[in-house]
């Protein structure tokens, strides 16, 4: 018995913002961006608040595992751009949702939120104290990006993911690893209130370096080879990592899912609105063995094999 995904959701902003409208702002050209980074446009939230974005994509995934607001028991939040200082967000989502029954708080892991967020989830599920967990990935990261930095600010979008997660079901999460080193924090960070500033060379090599060796270790944990992988679902950073981390890997770039073109990188977002759409495409089937990774901001990074 372990958990299972019940239910999927997500919300990205209607606003599109190409990279055509960026040659108007910086100076850069699709060209640029598409050949390093594989991102065409990305979503901003003109109108959206972090909160709308990810009630949204919760009330998405609540319908799609066919349970209500009040059968949960735990709200998790992973964010790197809350709304306010405090309380978390993560309240602010119990109450709009009306979900009285359950307990609720952010987690800030950055790019890595999401895989945090699920291994949390999966203790609290296993352990019998929650029945039913919902799980948020949600960015408004246009508000901290420096739209005078070209180096950073076609990189960026917004957009939120969720999942209702339960141990009710034929899923399970094998096993995961998560690492941290706040010794390297420099490499991504923003100052309070301040703006995204990342070492992006640096950053792109450790990124393959460490998902690569997590997605390894996970693997061996759980005696399967990289053949027996149906489906990676990477953190969208950038193209280039994702086909440089299947190269480590061995695993052909058709079993890598990537919708970077359309969102860039939603940070905690980018798994669960990934997770949905490959299954929306087809991709990714009840029973298929999935293997999320990720690496962000503290540093972060993890990896987490699921039947799904
Ligand atoms: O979510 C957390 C994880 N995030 C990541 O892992 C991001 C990791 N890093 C990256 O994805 C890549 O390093 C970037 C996409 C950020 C940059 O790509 P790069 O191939 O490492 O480029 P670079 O920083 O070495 O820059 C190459 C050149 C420079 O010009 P010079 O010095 O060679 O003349 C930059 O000034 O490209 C220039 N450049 C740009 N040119 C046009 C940097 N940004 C741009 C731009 N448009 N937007």
């Amino acid at each position: 018995m372990g958990i299972t995904i019940k239910g999927l959701g997500y919300y990205t902003p209607n606003k599109i913002l190409t990279n055509f409208d960026l040659e108007k702002i910086v100076d850069t050209s699709d060209e640029w961006i598409t050949t390093r980074t594989g991102i065409k446009e990305r979503r901003i939230a003109e109108e959206e608040s972090l909160l709308d974005m990810a009630y949204n994509a919760s009330l998405m995934a609540f319908e799609d595992a066919r349970l209500e607001p009040k059968d949960i028991d735990l709200i998790i939040l992973a964010t790197l751009t809350p709304d306010l200082g405090f309380p978390a967000s993560a309240c602010l989502l119990q109450a709009k949702l009306g979900a009285g029954k359950a307990y609720a708080f952010d987690v800030s892991a950055a790019c890595s939120g999401f895989l945090y967020g699920l291994e949390i989830a999966s203790s609290m599920l296993i352990t019998g104290k929650s029945k039913n967990v919902l799980l948020v990935g949600a960015e408004k990261l246009s508000q901290i990006v420096d739209w005078s930095d070209r180096s950073t600010c076609v990189l960026f979008g917004d957009g939120a993911g969720a999942a209702v997660l339960s141990l009710d079901g034929d899923g399970e999460l094998l096993a995961s690893v998560m690492r941290s080193d706040g010794s390297y924090w420099e490499i991504l960070y923003a100052e309070k209130c301040g703006y995204i500033k990342m070492k992006g060379k640096e950053l792109f090599k450790l990124a393959v370096r460490s998902m690569a060796e997590v997605c390894e270790e996970v693997i061996r944990k759980v005696g399967v080879s990289m053949k027996d992988i149906s489906l990676v679902v990477p953190h969208q950073a950038n193209i280039r990592i994702m086909q440089a981390l299947a190269e480590k890997l061995s695993i052909p770039m058709e079993k890598v899912y990537s919708n970077i073109q359309k969102y860039g990188n939603t940070s905690a977002a980018s798994i669960p609105i990934a997770l949905y759409e490959a299954r929306r495409e087809g991709r990714l089937k009840r029973g298929d063995l999935v293997l999320l990774t990720a690496m962000g901001g503290g540093l972060t990074w993890g990896a987490s094999l699921l039947r799904f």
